[in-house]
């Protein structure tokens, strides 16, 4: 293994940028020569990419986006597309790829890799969902930012006595929504992964305005629906006045955390040691606190753990 390349792909997320700062400096670090590929899949088949120094990822560990910008590429989805972006690593002299995205993103580079290209994939997106690993790369900044929101709505939500509905990114997992509901001491936290009833939500809400509860936080995960439906469809069982936010992709933006900016080394550094064992087809990720690289195979085939023992936790501390 001589050279090697990153991309990042999907939907961007804090942490990506000191992921490629890692893979960079270590792939240096390590004698290796280190490209990064620009706007992910779609800047592979364009052959849009350039060497990396040291310098490249210099100041970027503290910002968030992806210097290498992202894309989602539905050409990487034919077999000509795969075939350009196969003919471009050949003619690059890639010997190995970094892949810093979704478990989308990481389907693609199970390709490569069968075509002969090692990939090694490592997990960025807000949405913590990709399966095999506890941990997603952006995930803790995007749940600051989302409990920052919750803090300043909870204030006008005070002031004038309503009930917000705030609806919150995760794509189909609830873990943005749960763990931001306990941060955030939200009353009522709606999931894809338990199904729960207008009924018992009305009774809940209720029940805290009969003890003098004057506002009250509801969280919607959009996998379940949007906001603004959630609000319509509660107009039919109460006349609580409500109003509803969507916090949208500032959950996305913004300083990456310090949480992902070590995760985003931690598994930077892992890729690259992965891909000099000349390994493909891993997955970077983290379990019981250890990062361990596993099947990529498992990461898009699998499914999401959620811990549900954090959403009961969250109904019990809102009674
Ligand atoms: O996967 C990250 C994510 O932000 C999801 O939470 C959300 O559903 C989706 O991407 C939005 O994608 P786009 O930016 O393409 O609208």
């Amino acid at each position: 293994m001589k050279r090697i390349a990153v991309l990042t792909s999907g939907g961007d997320a804090p942490g990506m940028n000191p992921a490629i700062r890692a893979v960079v400096r270590k792939g240096i670090y390590e004698g290796l020569e280190v490209v990064g590929i620009y706007n992910g899949y779609q800047g592979l088949i364009e052959g849009k990419m350039e060497p990396m120094t040291l310098g490249f990822v210099g100041d970027i560990i503290q910002r968030g986006g992806t210097k290498l910008y992202s894309a989602r590429c539905p050409e990487f989805q034919t077999e000509e597309g795969q075939k350009k972006a196969l003919e471009q690593l050949k003619k690059h002299e890639i010997d190995g790829l970094v892949v810093i995205g979704g478990d989308g993103s990481y389907r693609g580079s199970m390709i490569l890799t069968k075509q002969g290209i090692p990939c090694v994939g490592v997990p960025g997106t807000i949405d913590n969902d990709i399966p095999g690993t506890d941990y997603t790369l952006g995930f803790d900044t995007a749940l600051n930012t989302v409990v920052e929101a919750i803090d300043k709505i909870r204030d006008t939500a005070t002031s004038h006595e309503r009930t917000f509905i705030i609806e919150v990114m995760g794509r189909d997992a609830g873990d943005i929504a749960v763990w931001a509901g306990l941060a955030g001491g939200a009353e009522t936290i709606l999931i894809p992964e338990v199904d729960e009833s207008m009924e018992s939500i009305v009774k809940r809400l209720n029940s805290g305005s009969e003890r003098g509860k004057k506002h009250s936080i509801i969280i919607v995960a959009e996998g379940v629906m949007s906001g603004t439906e959630f609000a319509e469809k509660l107009k039919d069982y109460t006349d609580i006045d409500t109003r509803v936010s969507v916090l949208g992709h500032i959950q996305r933006g913004g300083t990456p955390s310090g949480r992902d900016r070590v995760m985003a080394s931690l598994f930077g550094a892992k890729a690259v040691e992965v891909l000099l064992q000349n390994k493909g087809g891993r997955a970077i990720g983290l379990r019981r606190n250890e990062v361990v690289d596993y099947d990529m195979q498992e990461a898009f085939e699998g499914s999401h753990v959620f811990d549900l023992s954090m959403y009961q936790l969250s109904k019990e501390l809102s009674i």
